[in-house]
């Protein structure tokens, strides 16, 4: 017996980095999967590879009209929905916002928000009529704090968490559970957009070097954490938020040579003899008790693990 055998998925963006690693894994745990995409060629590509139990329908989740043919395909071919993934998203070129034109933000928001709004929308009758069900919105960590040049994602993915938490409230009677997950930085074609301020790729710009655990996730990462939201081992989860992000909102995790320095340290400390303090240590422990530790927010790193050189350089 399988997590999902018997359910039907419908994942959107179902062609893409994430997106494909979540279509196969619901595949290979039973489910019938349906790729919700503009990509016509890979989507019957990937649902050719799967065979049986796979669709591909267009759907451009920014129009209702495509919403509604594609959850009347869902149901006609399937017979029900189950789980909605809004999955699909895109980045915006990055711009300071007097630099942002108002087109590139609708269209940003288009996507990544309305997209989302009217999923939730145009599938919880057809959730409803399947007794229950979950869906999980793709956010990102970018909406959790704010990034410089990427407003229009950044408040997109930000209001993607008010969304969710209001379609819990709304839906929840109804057996429908609502959930966010918000990746960190995950090895897909979208970091391969150029970043701001460089001409090199964001996945050259971000370096997983400071993350907690030093590598950047894979999409593979994500799709375990929503498999567990969108199955029954989650009954109990809902207008919840899940970061994933191999510990990128810490902050930078000391450098190895730091890390090894401080252990060295303690150690020699613990074998050392007492000694005496002298009075002026003493005072100097009364006036603030300052310790000497490295300042992880001086050069190489910033909080999201992009590269920059020490405040006050100029440097972007
Ligand atoms: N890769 C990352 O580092 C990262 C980090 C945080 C969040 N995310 C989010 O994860 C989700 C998946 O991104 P990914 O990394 O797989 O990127 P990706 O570029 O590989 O996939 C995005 C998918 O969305 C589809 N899409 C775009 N516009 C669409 C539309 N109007 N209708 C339907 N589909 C559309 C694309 O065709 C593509 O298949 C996105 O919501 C993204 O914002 C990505």
């Amino acid at each position: 017996m399988n997590r999902f055998d018997d359910l039907t998925v419908l994942v959107t963006g179902g062609t893409g980095g994430q997106g494909s690693s979540h279509v196969r894994a619901f595949h290979a745990e039973g489910a019938n999967v349906v790729i919700g995409g503009i990509d016509a060629e890979r989507g019957a590509a990937l649902a050719g590879e799967l065979g049986a139990r796979a669709q591909f329908v267009r759907l451009d989740v920014t129009d209702e009209g495509s919403w509604s043919a594609a959850v009347q395909a869902v149901e006609s071919t399937f017979g029900g929905l189950d789980v909605l993934v809004n999955n699909a998203g895109v980045q915006n070129p990055p711009a300071p916002i007097e630099g942002t034109e108002r087109a590139t933000w609708s269209r940003i928001l288009d996507v990544n928000l309305t997209g989302t709004f009217l999923g939730i929308k145009v599938a919880a009758p057809a959730l409803r009529r399947s007794a229950g069900g979950a869906i999980v919105n793709i956010g990102s960590t970018m909406g959790l704090g704010g990034t410089a040049h990427y407003a229009p994602y950044v408040a997109g993915k930000w209001a993607v968490r008010g969304l969710t938490r209001t379609a819990a409230l709304e839906l929840g009677r109804d057996h429908i559970r609502v959930n966010a997950i918000h990746p960190g930085v995950i090895a897909t074609p979208f970091i391969q957009e150029p970043a701001a301020g460089a001409t090199a790729a964001i996945a050259d710009f971000y370096s997983p070097e400071p993350f907690a655990v030093p590598r950047l996730g894979e999409p593979a990462d994500v799709t375990r954490l929503l498999l567990f939201l969108a199955s029954s081992d989650a009954s109990f989860i809902t207008g919840s938020e899940y970061v994933i992000d191999g510990g990128l909102l810490l902050g930078p995790a000391l450098q190895k040579e730091a890390a090894r320095e401080g252990r060295r340290a303690t150690r020699s400390r613990a074998t050392r003899k007492p000694r005496e303090k002298r009075p002026c240590e003493k005072d100097a422990v009364q006036e603030g008790g300052r310790v000497s530790t490295p300042d992880p927010t001086r050069g190489s790193h910033d909080q999201l693990g992009r590269r920059s050189a020490a405040p006050g350089s100029g440097a972007a």
